[in-house]
């Protein structure tokens, strides 16, 4: 029996419609443009993106905020993607200064130069890295940033170099949320990330010797959470307003509250959104009490559902009981389910609607045996030369390809709504 004689075990999941990503004319299309005819041009691994797509979560998170009447600002996670065509659309959003502009949030100096290179004033960049060398302090220190030391070490050594400079302390709270353990940042167990509530005193008492100005309290609870996962986001900020009375009774002169990034974006047809308006809430009610201005800096949230990641499908092999089916892009320019486990879906990009009649792993072409993309995966009967799309591949993947096995990292098409038409 051939698969496609098989009765279907799933209808094609359709979650993922949506403007600028849709079926247009049987065919998957991104903006419009179709995308076999994108991937013939320009060979895999191929990354399209819909600009409007970063604009449009940007905007909706800031208009959340907004209702709630809290003081605000949004940072981009410029890790996520820093390339500069992304970087324009979001600077695109608002001059610096001007409401509902975005700024920057980043995690090395590299990102910081990377940042002011691309049209960002120091004042909108805020720093929060971790292990910070002296060699990133000399360029850290350069640049009137907003910097968030995360270790009483770090503190000390910031302290004895630049005394009296503003600062902020990121603090672990001890409770985290994620998308699975590979991304919580913060939880029971300590992390390598921020001062934990029995270092509090010692870092109050740090930044009292250098005489630093504490003005912001930062933490982040953990990566790709959604909206089952408020509550734990809810518990994390809590714990930080315990770390924010400290600091407060100590006298530093607290106006921000960072409470990170984190915010999740669906992967699969199960899973929901957070709801922006209950996660403002939520910050709201927990910092307007303080007076402060609450940061916000999502990176994920902001460009993971921007893009699609295309390949072709050059070998469907049985091994076993185990369909293979495998592509030519590897775990180098998709380290979501390598490193995170993260769960993405795959569609054909020809009919893509058409029923799922099979169980595959879908693998990459990297020589490690993790380089797989989906297990037990639900899938169309796909032949050999198809064309399929991973989606959500707008956040990191990108901004962490490698050259691993020298397989190359690949090229990117930047659209925008109306260029395909
Ligand atoms: C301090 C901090 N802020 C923001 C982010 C962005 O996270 P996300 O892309 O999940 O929103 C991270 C991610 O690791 C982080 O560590």
């Amino acid at each position: 029996m051939t698969a496609e004689l098989e009765p279907p075990i799933a209808a094609a999941p359709s979650w993922w419609r949506r403007p600028g990503l849709d079926v247009v004319d049987g065919r998957l299309s991104v903006d419009g443009a179709d995308l076999e005819a994108l991937l013939s041009e320009h060979g895999a691994p191929l990354f399209v993106y819909d600009l409007a797509r970063p604009r449009e979560n940007l905007r909706a998170l800031e208009a959340a905020l907004a209702r709630t009447g809290i003081d605000h600002v949004v940072r981009f996670a410029l890790k996520a993607n820093p390339d500069p065509r992304i970087l324009a659309t979001i600077r695109g959003i608002g001059a610096p200064g001007e409401p509902g502009s975005v700024g920057i949030d980043a995690c090395s100096p590299g990102e910081v130069l990377h940042a002011l290179a691309h049209g960002w004033h120091p004042g909108e960049i805020s720093h929060t890295a971790t292990n910070v060398s002296e060699r990133d302090l000399d360029v850290l220190l350069a640049h009137p940033i907003r910097i968030n030391l995360d270790a009483v070490s770090q503190l000390e050594r910031l302290g004895r170099r630049a005394p009296g400079r503003r600062v902020g302390i990121r603090v672990n709270p001890g409770a985290g949320a994620g998308y699975n353990e590979h991304m919580s940042y913060a939880g029971e167990r300590p992390t390598k990330f921020g001062v934990t509530a029995d270092r509090l005193d010692d870092a109050i008492d740090a930044a009292r010797r250098h005489a630093l100005i504490v003005d912001t309290l930062h933490f982040h609870a953990g990566s790709g959470w959604l909206g089952d996962q408020l509550d734990g986001f809810e518990v994390a900020l809590g714990r930080a307003t315990a770390f924010l009375d400290r600091l407060l009774e100590a006298g530093f002169p607290i106006r921000e509250v960072n409470v990170g990034g984190g915010l999740g974006v669906p992967a699969r047809a199960d899973e929901r959104p957070v709801d922006l308006d209950a996660y403002a809430q939520v910050v709201a009610r927990h910092l307007v009490p303080y007076g402060v201005t609450a940061a916000v800096e999502p990176g994920d949230f902001v460009l993971k559902d921007a893009a699609v990641l295309l390949g072709e499908v050059v070998t469907v092999e049985r091994r076993g009981e185990t369909t293979f089916v495998g592509l030519d892009i590897g775990w180098n320019v998709n380290q979501a389910f390598f490193i995170y486990r993260y769960a993405q879906e795959i569609v054909p990009v020809r009919d893509p609607l058409r029923d799922r009649t099979q169980r595959v792993t879908v693998a990459g072409h990297i020589n490690e045996a993790g380089d797989v993309f989906a297990e037990d995966y639900p899938f169309a009967p796909v032949e050999e030369g198809e064309p399929v799309a991973i989606l959500n591949a707008g956040g990191y993947l990108q901004a962490m390809a490698s050259t691993h096995c020298l397989r190359p990292t690949g090229t990117a098409v930047y659209l925008e709504r109306g260029d395909g038409s």
